[in-house]
């Protein structure tokens, strides 16, 4: 029998045609056969899961806490994410506003699901983290770009953002600090986008999973200055090393978690009890934690930025936060499908294609600095060596 699928195609499609991650499997492949390949392809720092985290799962599993749990997540997490989030933004926050999600990936398609259908439309910043295009249109929505340009430091542009509200526009979805470009909206940034977004109606998803690791731990706030329009999401994967462990937020307004609720149950069923205890616990380490991991990253970007200071048809750009830096390649004449072959095959370096994350990356390479730093100086020597090959 031929099996017959929904026509999803079209959301799934990888943006511009490129596979985002095809390098990444091939590198990691070779690394596993024990080649000499620096895998800087990938935001997931090698460090480990703090340990009193690790030993409160494990209490947690030993003690039989192996059952179903609450939709929206045990009582004690939903009030420290309440803090955390009271407590960066300024404004009240209550575990009302809060839900226990499968990380920030989720909690960025459920909102999707929550604002928008067919016929509606959502804004995103061109550009974006690889996941948005599907997480975006699998609500049926139309995907609608507004560029944030090289030239303007990938700030968006306020001007375009406006110009692309129609009647149908329900939300505008973008991440601070952003991914592939590190930057962190600025405080007219904000004022801008609320501005809008407030004349016109509009939604703002906030994704903020990087904002624990930025200078001070914060990122001016979107949700401070629109709470009653702003769904705000997050995790713990970045801050705390914990991206396997799939444990996030999404915070909002009340009657809006309600509805998530809703959702969540024919979703998830709750988040597995033992791992929201491991979390109660990463909380509870949270402020000492996200400045270790922010001190860790900002060591490595200086590491890498001197690494590839100078090369010739090569421009590294400076990020605000986060654990990525873009590189120009486009002086070199090569595209960045052509430069990320080239450099995986004869240099054994992975990055990935910004082509990946939307037009306005293309010609650009995003390299994830979370990595020792002599792989780091050595992945610059390589890229160093690539590119003088091509001149
Ligand atoms: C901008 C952005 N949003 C969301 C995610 C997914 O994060 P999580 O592990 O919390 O689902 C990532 C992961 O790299 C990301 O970079």
């Amino acid at each position: 029998m031929k099996h017959r699928f929904a026509p999803i195609e079209h959301w799934i499609a990888h943006e511009g045609g490129v596979d985002p991650w095809a390098i990444h499997w091939e590198a990691r492949q070779a690394k596993d056969r024990g080649e000499d390949v620096i895998l800087l392809s990938v935001g997931d720092p090698p460090i480990d899961t703090p340990v009193p985290v690790v030993d409160r799962a494990v209490a947690a599993l030993r003690s039989g806490d192996t059952h179903y749990t609450e939709i929206l997540g045990k009582m004690p997490l939903r009030e420290r994410i309440a803090a955390m989030h009271a407590e960066r933004t300024g404004i009240p926050c209550a575990a009302e506003n809060v839900a226990v999600l499968a990380g920030t990936q989720n909690g960025l398609f459920i909102s999707s699901l929550c604002l928008a259908s067919h016929g509606d439309e959502i804004i995103t910043i061109d550009p974006m983290y690889t996941t948005y295009p599907a997480s975006i249109q699998a609500s049926g929505a139309k995907l609608v770009r507004v560029p944030a340009h090289a030239s303007m430091g990938f700030h968006p542009d306020l001007k375009a953002l406006e110009a692309a509200v129609t009647r149908s526009t329900r939300a505008i979805f973008l991440a601070t600090p952003g991914n592939p470009t590190g930057v962190i909206l600025s405080e007219s940034d904000c004022d801008g986008i609320v501005d809008i977004a407030k004349r016109h109606g509009l939604w703002i998803v906030s994704d903020e999973v990087y904002a624990g690791i930025a200078d001070g731990n914060r990122v001016p706030s979107l949700a401070a200055r629109l709470p009653d329009q702003v769904i705000t999401v997050g995790s713990l994967s970045k801050s705390h090393a914990m991206t396997g462990w799939r444990v996030g937020w999404l915070i909002g307004p009340a009657d809006l978690v309600k509805l998530v609720e809703e959702l969540a149950l024919c979703m998830l069923y709750g988040i597995p009890g033992f791992i929201q205890e491991a979390a109660i616990a990463a909380m509870d380490i949270r402020v000492e934690t996200e400045r270790k991991m922010h001190d860790y990253c900002r060591v490595r970007r200086d590491v890498l930025y001197r690494a590839v200071a100078d090369i010739p048809g090569v421009q590294a750009l400076w990020p605000d936060a986060g654990m990525f830096m873009l590189l120009d390649v486009r002086g070199t004449g090569l595209g960045s499908a052509a430069f990320l072959r080239g450099l995986f095959e004869t240099e054994k370096v992975s990055l990935l294609d910004g082509a990946a994350f939307g037009r306005e990356t293309d010609g650009f390479l995003r390299a994830c600095f979370a990595a020792e730093p002599a792989e780091l100086e050595e992945a610059g020597r390589r890229i160093r060596r690539y590119a003088a090959s091509l001149a």
